[in-house]
């Protein structure tokens, strides 16, 4: 375990920097279910993952060395389990404030917390909730951040990008970290105070495609329709010319826009 000079309270107080290991999620979770009670806002960090993970079961691939890969433990005991979603909200907005000081525009988040560039992907986050019962227990908030790779696989060459391909310079990982620890511990602590809507309307500002027509797929079912917002428990509202429709996670995909 290493200590460190963060400027926050608690968030990357305590740190341990992994050279290799096959997700820092994973690491965290067995961490926390095998050894004694880390303190909120422990951190694990690696320069590279062997088998580092996304949303529904995806591979999260990163160049060694280039990126930022972490999770942070939370325990966000004061809220309940339906109110979850809003440290998916916390988090998605820390991550906005953070790049928004390097660029002002151009940066969203692509429902539910994908971290986007215009329209490529630049990140992601993998938020894993511990329950025990009806308890909150504890989140381990694992992200992935592209920022100084230029290359790409084929693959998603035209669906990623890179900070450093945005702002043509690359960035000092352990500063921008620094400036993530930052603004996560200030929404936190929002959210820590219930600051739901406030966090909420930060959360829709920075919303990929809000109120634009865009094309979505529903099974094999293409219809246009317009993000109009999210529910309480984080569905997505997406207004069609019949009615307004609430999808969860995976059961729609974005196609394209619309001018
Ligand atoms: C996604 O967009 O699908 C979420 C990607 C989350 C990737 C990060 S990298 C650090 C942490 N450890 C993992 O195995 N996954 C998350």
């Amino acid at each position: 375990m290493q200590s460190n000079k963060f400027s926050t309270l608690f968030i990357g107080q305590k740190l341990i920097h992994l050279t290799e290991v096959d997700s820092t999620n994973s690491f965290l979770k067995n961490l926390i279910s095998n050894s004694e009670p880390l303190p909120e806002g422990s951190v694990i960090m690696a320069d590279a993952q062997l088998a580092g993970r996304g949303q529904a079961n995806n591979v999260w691939h990163a160049e060694p060395g280039k990126n930022l890969t972490f999770s942070i433990l939370l325990k966000p005991t004061f809220l309940t389990v339906e109110q979850q979603f809003n440290l998916n909200i916390a988090v998605s907005v820390a991550i906005q404030n953070t790049l928004k000081k390097y660029k002002k525009e151009g940066f969203s988040i692509k429902w539910p917390n994908d971290i986007y560039y215009n329209d490529k992907k630049i990140g992601g986050i993998l938020i894993e909730n511990i329950l025990h019962g009806n308890i909150y227990k504890s989140a381990i908030v694992g992200i992935g951040l592209n920022v100084n790779q230029v290359k790409f696989n084929t693959e998603v060459e035209d669906k990623a990008s890179s900070i450093c391909r945005i702002l043509g310079e690359e960035l000092d990982l352990q500063t921008l970290l620094g400036q993530i620890f930052t603004e996560l511990e200030v929404a936190y602590l929002q959210l820590m105070q219930g600051k739901y809507q406030i966090l909420l309307q930060n959360y829709l500002a920075s919303l990929y495609k809000l109120n634009i027509i865009s094309t979505f797929r529903e099974n094999e079912n293409y219809f246009e329709g317009k993000i109009i917002g999210i529910t309480k428990f984080g569905q997505l509202i997406v207004s069609t010319n019949d009615e307004d429709r609430i999808f969860n996670f995976k059961q729609i995909e974005f196609i394209n826009s619309k001018k």
